[in-house]
């Protein structure tokens, strides 16, 4: 049995943006499954503490040049047997807004400072100096907010082994040489093998230099990032440590309990392959909530995203308002909430076109769920995509995912061309270029597939046949820690 602290600044149920808070609940599940003795730490926010209502404080830490101690307070991920140490700063953590971000908007100007006492307590804890007499054999860090830790213990001689696992590269954690110096770190930190990035300070420099291996969440991403494209200036060192083997892909899994069409709470009759029927009942249910004319011979197209650049919503809006304005018979239901242009946009056309786009801004999980059943196909033109879960989501409901050809949605979608139809391989739509053309072409290629009900119907069950469980990669990443302990 390995000794695992698994650090991450959001897990599902208790807090989340994204698909980081999903793997950071769901991969130590799966490792709690292979029997590791797997320990969670992350930030006690406010949500957190509220949620959990049996928390016990099991250690206090005093950080030089932080006034108060920290306390970890020890629970248990609901619905799970896996230990959670939350990192309790009342004056970082214990306030109303998200993870990241003020409750109107925009990020805490005191990110640098909240994440650097996240990082120096995971460190603490890490080489045992936390007084919780737990030494663990491996240190596994998530994205930049625990990007620190691994610099601060490099050089400690019993220090564990160390994975920094990528989930984001375009969120970096920069901050001003100012900052750095308000942080309290070792000024030895300072130079561009260490945190320094072209004068700036980098808290994902930290994970990407001092982790023994790097991992990001599919092969293709981790191919990706090594190129200028993709890179944002760290390709020349990701290279480099792809050469020296300390680099690899391991794609995500997902939830088989939390996303399973035969037991979904959330959506309006459960299906499986073989009662598929019922699926049309969710698609009903989703017009009527947005309004739009229940039609179940209508193609009804979903979102459901952080409404960012990233994600393509453009493309989509463009390529999407395109096909409207030339009258074709298609519905569009959107969930999501994000950048406010983005949001206006979509508010736009659905005012435009109100028989034909439903949007919801927001977060709104069980809704999610309800689109997932509900919509015939999943929209997600990505400009690039670590991994990407909804269209694991959508395989699993049967919902067809129109992707771009990018990291972990390339690496999960295979495309309807008939090469793969004929071998029953075909589970999505894929196109390269990330232009509305080149999406409104694939619209139309969905379209044509879709008054074939006996190709659409094989596909959906080869979509739903798709095991993107963690069993597989949950053996990964054990693998990758034995190597590492060798
Ligand atoms: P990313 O982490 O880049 O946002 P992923 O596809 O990995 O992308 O994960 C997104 C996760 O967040 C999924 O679980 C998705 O269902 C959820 N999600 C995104 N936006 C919303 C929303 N508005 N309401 C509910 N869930 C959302
Ligand atoms: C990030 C990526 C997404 C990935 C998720 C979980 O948020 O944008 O592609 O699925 O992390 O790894």
């Amino acid at each position: 049995m390995r000794k695992i602290l698994f650090a991450s600044s959001e897990v599902h149920s208790l807090i989340k943006t994204g698909g980081l808070a999903d793997v950071s609940a769901s991969l130590p599940m799966a490792l709690r499954q292979h029997d590791q003795d797997v320990r969670i730490i992350m930030p006690a926010y406010r949500q957190c503490i509220e949620r959990l209502t049996d928390t016990q404080t099991v250690a206090i830490i005093k950080l030089d040049g932080i006034h108060e101690p920290v306390e970890i307070l020890q629970s248990t991920l609901p619905d799970s047997d896996v230990m959670l140490w939350l990192v309790h700063s009342p004056f970082h953590f214990d306030r109303d807004g998200g993870p990241y971000s003020q409750p109107q908007g925009g990020d805490w100007e005191d990110n640098a400072a909240r994440f650097s006492v996240f990082s120096r307590v995971i460190a603490a804890v890490a080489i045992n100096q936390a007084d919780l007499n737990w030494r663990p054999d491996i240190l596994h860090c998530n994205d930049w907010q625990t990007g620190l830790a691994p610099a601060l213990i490099a050089e400690h001689p019993h220090r564990p082994a160390i994975i920094f696992t990528i989930h984001n590269l375009a969120y970096q954690g920069l901050y001003s040489r100012d900052v750095f110096e308000a942080l309290n770190l070792p000024e030895k930190l300072w130079n561009s093998e260490g945190l320094e990035f072209y004068g700036l300070m980098s808290f994902m420099k930290g994970g990407l230099i001092y982790a023994d291996h790097i991992t990001t969440v599919s092969p293709s991403y981790a191919e990706e990032i090594c190129s200028y494209e993709f890179g944002y200036g760290l390709e020349g060192l990701l290279s480099y440590r792809a050469q020296q083997g300390q680099l690899t892909g391991i794609l995500n899994g997902i939830d088989h309990n939390e996303w399973n069409s035969e037991t979904d709470p959330y959506i309006s009759k459960t299906y499986s392959i073989k009662t598929i029927r019922n699926k049309a009942v969710n698609k009903l249910a989703v017009q009527r909530y947005f309004s739009l004319p229940e039609k179940e011979e209508m193609l009804l197209m979903g979102v459901v995203s952080r409404l960012v650049s990233q994600k393509g919503i453009d493309l989509a809006l463009d390529a999407v308002t395109h096909l409207l304005e030339l009258g074709a018979n298609i519905q569009l239901v959107c969930l999501g909430s994000g950048e406010p242009a983005f949001e206006q946009d979509l508010r736009v056309l659905r005012a435009r076109f109100p028989d034909k786009v439903g949007v919801d801004i927001g977060y709104n999980e069980p809704l999610a769920h309800q689109i997932e059943a509900g919509v015939d196909v999943f929209l997600m033109p990505s400009r690039f995509e670590p991994c990407g879960l909804n269209q694991l989501y959508s395989l699993r409901y049967g919902t067809l995912p129109i992707v771009r050809n990018t990291g972990g949605l390339a690496d999960t979608v295979v495309d309807a061309i008939e090469e793969n139809r004929t071998n029953n391989s075909a589970t999505g739509f894929k196109f390269e270029l990330s232009t509305p053309e080149a999406l409104e072409e694939t619209l139309y290629r969905v379209m044509d597939l879709f008054k074939r009900p006996r190709i659409w119907r094989k596909m959906m069950v080869t979509a739903m046949e798709q095991d993107y469980s963690w069993e597989n990669s949950a053996a990964s990443y054990l693998q990758l820690y034995d190597d590492l302990l060798d």
